[in-house]
């Protein structure tokens, strides 16, 4: 047996419970993780709250996608991973804050040693939403891209991804967030009353594309910075989606494996950064969700879940 995160009925953090669980072991295809991190994601809570009717859950529930862990056990039919191969994985299940999970084996990749712990356990969800969003957009060398919500678990990634592209980005933050967004070749802008006007001063040229990774106003502001609409992206106001004919592509939108296994060379090659702000053991997930909903913080909060090896 072993520890997971459950709920059974809709409700705010409360309703989380770790308990023990039956280690599944492997079927045909499938490998059994122990997990070491486990990432926790904004969205996870409007589904354990009962408000997002496109994702219902099913009772008792699981939560969590993104983890990183080590093999623990193989099933019939898996040729590329053995016993103590280090992971990284991806769950469309709801299942991965537990120490174990057992999973289809092309649901995980491997971990390159370069890559720590934490920001294996946090990749999944962030990153491939990030790799959406750039596409979305089509970043360019030369281009000049808006990342709102830069400092975020989405944006920060992004705002890499669209240096790394060759663009020139202005990411938005608070203040406390911009000496890391500078090292990481952004210009940080704060923002608040008077942003339309701080990057336009920033950037007197224009801006060729805007990514919202926060909401609340920011498809408006791209829309306000004179940016062309199908290079404009939300990844979380749909209603704004409606009203300005702007994308709204999101994590579903890549190929997960491929995306993954692309974010986590980066990481491994130092040419990209998942700050992680916040560590939480499995026990304290009630936790770690009510320090996420407070919506600030440089990148991510992880749950260590077991040891690393
Ligand atoms: N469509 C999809 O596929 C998809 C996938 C993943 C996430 N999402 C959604 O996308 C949103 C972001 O996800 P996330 O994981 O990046 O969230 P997150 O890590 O919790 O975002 C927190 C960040 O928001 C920033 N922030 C707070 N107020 C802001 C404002 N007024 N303007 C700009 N930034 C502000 C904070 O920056 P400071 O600390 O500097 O205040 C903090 O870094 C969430 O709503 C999530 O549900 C959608």
């Amino acid at each position: 047996m072993s520890k997971a995160v459950r709920f059974s009925r809709y409700g705010g953090t409360e309703v989380l419970e770790v308990v023990d669980v039956d280690d599944r072991p492997p079927a045909a295809g499938e490998v059994r993780v122990r997990v070491v991190t486990a990432g926790i994601n904004p969205g996870e809570a409007p589904i354990r709250e009962g408000a997002n009717s496109a994702h219902p859950a099913t009772f008792p529930s699981g939560q969590g996608s993104d983890f990183a862990g080590v093999i623990a056990e193989v099933g019939d039919r898996v040729d590329s991973l053995k016993v103590g191969d280090e992971v990284i994985g991806f769950s469309d299940w709801r299942n991965a804050q537990a120490e174990s999970v057992t999973i289809s084996a092309d649901h995980v990749i491997p971990k390159p040693h370069g890559v720590d712990w934490n920001a294996a356990g946090a990749l999944f969800v962030a990153g491939t939403t990030a790799r959406a969003t750039i596409d979305a957009v089509r970043v360019r060398r030369g281009d000049t891209v808006v990342v709102a919500g830069g400092a975020g678990g989405v944006g920060v990634l992004a705002t890499q991804l669209a240096v790394l592209a060759g663009a020139a980005v202005v990411a938005t933050a608070s203040a406390p967030n911009h000496a890391f967004l500078t090292s990481i070749g952004a210009i940080p802008v704060e923002y608040g009353k008077g942003l339309v006007d701080r990057i336009r001063k920033i950037v007197p040229d224009g801006v060729d594309a805007f990514i919202d990774a926060h909401g609340a106003g920011n498809v408006e502001l791209g829309v306000a910075l004179g940016v062309d609409r199908d290079r404009i992206n939300t990844i979380i106001d749909f209603a704004a989606r409606k009203k300005y004919g702007v994308k709204a592509d999101g994590m579903s939108t890549v190929e997960p494996r491929e995306a993954l296994i692309t974010l986590a060379h980066l990481l491994a090659n130092g040419e990209l950064q998942l700050p992680v702000y916040a560590t939480y053991p499995l026990e304290r997930v009630r936790a770690a969700y009510e320090q996420l909903s407070k919506g600030h913080g440089l990148g991510k909060i992880v749950l260590e879940v077991t040891p690393a090896p």
